[in-house]
């Protein structure tokens, strides 16, 4: 079997008398789109933030090339290339794109100038924030305009663009497309399609079945906290992964070929008990 890039197993996160993860369980593979999905509140979120140091498990275990990791800041798991955009938006508003695009990697002047003096290569950096943005042909009036000045969607852009600019390793979006226009949306696809061509996996938190369908190679469903199966867009109806969503329907884990995992502990715990044919 292929070793997931990054792999996480029984994550538990608690708030209080909520649980936002139950034992959850993830498997990125090198090279894939995975697309994770269900309803509000399932904990996707919190799964994300979890795998990449933006909060603590209270346990479970998380891998990076089959090694044990622990993350106690998004930076450090900047550090081992993977970069995340968050749900609530990380980008500092104050600050302009560029910045924005080079935060926490800030580039210094060639020579005496950046070494004794740690000038910064504003000129630089701002060619290349430009570049990169108009790779994802973000439409932008000037990059150095702050960020707060920006809508909701540029924002999005923004923060998109900083991630796929900068990973080695992971790319992970939650809802990177749920502020955007219909053809922004369609341009943060066509990207999470070139990061995967350079070789990278992704992670693709969406709400938005037509997406995930498009470009996803497999689908992780959460519900209730859990992972409750994994399926291939190919093998099932949008119709039906939705049932699985929402805990309709579970599929029989005895159905090799069309089911790539299935947590029947998780649906049964879920209350989910009754199976339906989808075919009915
Ligand atoms: N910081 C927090 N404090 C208290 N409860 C939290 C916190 N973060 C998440 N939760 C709770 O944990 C559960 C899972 O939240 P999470 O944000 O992971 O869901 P989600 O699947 O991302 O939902 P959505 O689709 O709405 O983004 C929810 O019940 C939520 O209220
Ligand atoms: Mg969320």
């Amino acid at each position: 079997m292929t070793e997931p890039v990054l792999a996480a197993r029984g994550l538990v996160k608690r708030y209080g008398q909520v649980t936002a993860l139950d034992g959850a369980d993830l498997e990125l593979l090198p090279g894939e789109v995975l697309a994770v999905i269900g309803d509000n509140g399932a904990g996707k979120s919190t799964l994300i933030k979890a795998l990449t140091g933006a909060i603590q498990p209270d346990s479970g275990e998380i891998r990076l090339d089959g090694q044990p990791v622990r993350f106690r800041t998004p930076l450090e798991a900047r550090r081992h290339g993977i970069e995340t955009v968050y749900q609530d938006l990380a980008v500092a508003p104050a600050l302009d794109i560029a910045s924005n695009l080079f935060l926490g990697r800030e580039q210094r002047r060639k020579g005496i100038l950046g070494t004794v003096f740690r000038m910064l290569d504003k000129p630089g950096m701002r060619q290349q924030a430009a570049k990169q943005m108009a790779e994802l042909k973000i439409g932008l009036r000037s990059l150095t305009q702050p960020v707060e000045s920006l809508s909701g969607g540029q924002r999005q852009g923004v923060s998109v663009a900083r991630a796929a600019a900068w990973a080695r390793h992971v790319v992970i979006m939650d809802e990177p497309t749920a502020a955007l226009g219909v053809k922004e949306s369609g341009q943060v696809l066509d990207l999470i399609r070139r990061v995967r061509d350079r070789g990278l996996p992704v992670v693709l938190i969406s709400h938005n079945m037509p997406h995930v369908f498009e470009i996803a190679d497999r689908i992780h469903v959460q519900r209730l906290g859990r992972r409750v199966a994994v399926v291939r867009p190919s093998e099932h109806s949008m119709a039906e992964v939705v049932s699985i969503m929402t805990g309709a329907l579970t599929i029989d884990a005895s159905d090799h070929d069309r089911t790539v995992v299935v947590d029947e502990s998780a649906a049964a715990a879920a209350g989910v008990t009754g199976r339906s044919d989808p075919d009915q």
